[in-house]
């Protein structure tokens, strides 16, 4: 059994999952309408993996025994400066979500929750990862921003990207 409490805050990062999927389907509609289809392929990507993720807490939560509430989600920005300025937004967006797990793991080991914490390290490192390939992205996207040639190769490297299977 989880306590009251890790439910709640378990049930708060279920939705939280689903949002960032939905944050990044939202950038992947953005690229489509700015004809740049490799870059939405690799949110659309994201967006598979973050409900993923979702998922992740959605079973862990019941084979706790305890129960899975879905609450409404959040609606995302629709629109973005320039695909740097989306790219950046995954960044922050990535950053604020490694601080709600790391929250996560303060509270399993304040409440002495050993399965929990260990069910949530998997977070942890996914969290470095997606900080990493986010900073990696958006030195991409500097380097290329403004530059026809550039955004066109980017765009192709983008569009080679393949959901992955963990
Ligand atoms: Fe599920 Fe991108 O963190």
């Amino acid at each position: 059994m989880v306590s009251e409490n890790m439910e709640k805050a378990l049930n708060a990062q279920l939705n939280a999952e689903v949002y960032s999927g939905y944050l990044y389907l939202s950038m992947a509609a953005y690229f489509e309408d700015e004809d740049l289809a490799g870059f939405a392929n690799w949110m659309r990507v994201q967006a598979e993996e973050e409900l993923e993720h979702g998922m992740k807490f959605y079973d862990y939560i019941i084979r706790r025994g305890a129960s899975v509430t879905l609450s409404a989600i959040e609606g995302p920005q629709t629109e973005w400066d320039s695909p740097l300025a989306a790219f950046e937004h995954v960044l922050e967006h990535e950053k604020m979500v490694s601080g709600l797990i790391n929250d996560l793991v303060n509270l399993a080991i304040e409440e002495k929750d050993h399965a929990t914490n260990n069910f949530l390290q998997w977070f942890v490192e996914e969290q470095v990862e997606e900080e990493e390939n986010a900073m990696e992205l958006l030195a991409k996207a500097k380097f290329a921003d403004g530059d026809n040639r550039l955004m066109y190769e980017l765009n192709k490297e983008l569009g080679e990207r393949a959901p992955s299977n963990d």
